[in-house]
């Protein structure tokens, strides 16, 4: 996979075709910072629309199905992304771990059925504040990326994973940069356990509060490969000056 810094807007239950206009602004800036890798993930809603609506961003989707098909109602599998327009998916989010029962054997399983499919795929990983107050914030993490990764050989060049502390989604609250360095690098040696050198090729993405004003900082983080990025992707503004952020022209 490309060595860009990768930067994903995950707009999760947000947007409508009204926000088709934010997705097109953000394309366009995009076009100004070659050196990052932009991307946005819409509600399933407006996968095929959005991806008609840009050029220079890639467009994915939040969740996939395991399966290829079947009775599995409201769900949506993979090739079906694929079908729609997107060229990958986020899975194992810890919005769909914990209200959805998602278990890291799930997790894997999609991921799985995402890269057979074509796509490419963004593994989510996180501890709660509990895990983190008790200590075990490294070994609950390394223990999610061990199970949930797929292993299939062309794994590592199409998987990205992110990191994503599920007590600083959405609060605010961001860990400091020390603690998402050694975060990242643990993450780091546990990939390079499960694929050998392959393992340095994934990048691993910070995600969890990030904003225009602590892009720069996370981002500069050692083995940090890029942002996923929520409530600040809604509007081309705040994305943008994400974007700009992970730009190595802008951090030179
Ligand atoms: P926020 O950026 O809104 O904290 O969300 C992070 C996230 O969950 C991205 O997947």
């Amino acid at each position: 996979m490309s060595n860009l810094p990768y930067v994903v807007g995950n707009w999760k239950m947000n947007g409508t075709r009204a926000l088709l206009t934010e997705a097109r602004s953000i394309d366009r800036a995009s076009g100004r910072y070659p050196k990052v890798q932009v991307a946005l993930a819409p509600p399933f809603t407006l996968i095929h629309r959005l991806q008609e609506a840009v050029q220079n961003i890639g467009v994915g989707g939040q969740d996939c199905h395991a399966e290829e098909s079947g009775a599995f109602t409201g769900d949506i599998a993979a090739p079906m992304l694929k079908d729609a327009g997107a060229d990958f998916t986020i899975v194992g989010h810890s919005e769909r771990r914990s209200m959805h029962g998602e278990t890291d054997e799930m997790v894997k399983a999609k991921a799985e059925s995402a890269l057979a499919a074509g796509l490419t795929v963004i593994v989510c990983v996180g501890e709660t504040e509990a895990e983190r107050d008790a200590g075990q914030a490294e070994t609950v993490v390394s223990g999610q990326v061990e199970n949930s990764v797929p292993r299939s050989e062309d794994a590592p060049a199409r998987l990205s994973v992110a990191y994503e502390p599920v007590w600083a989604i959405g609060t605010g609250r961001v860990p400091s940069v020390g603690d998402v360095a050694a975060m990242h690098r643990s993450i780091r040696a546990k990939l390079v356990e499960i694929y050998g050198d392959a393992g340095t090729e994934v990048r691993i993405l910070y995600g969890g509060s990030v904003k225009a004003e602590n892009a720069a900082e996370l981002l500069g983080a050692s083995e940090v490969g890029g942002a996923l990025v929520g409530g600040a992707s809604l509007s081309a503004e705040s994305f943008i000056a994400i974007v700009g952020a992970a730009s190595p022209d802008q951090q030179e």
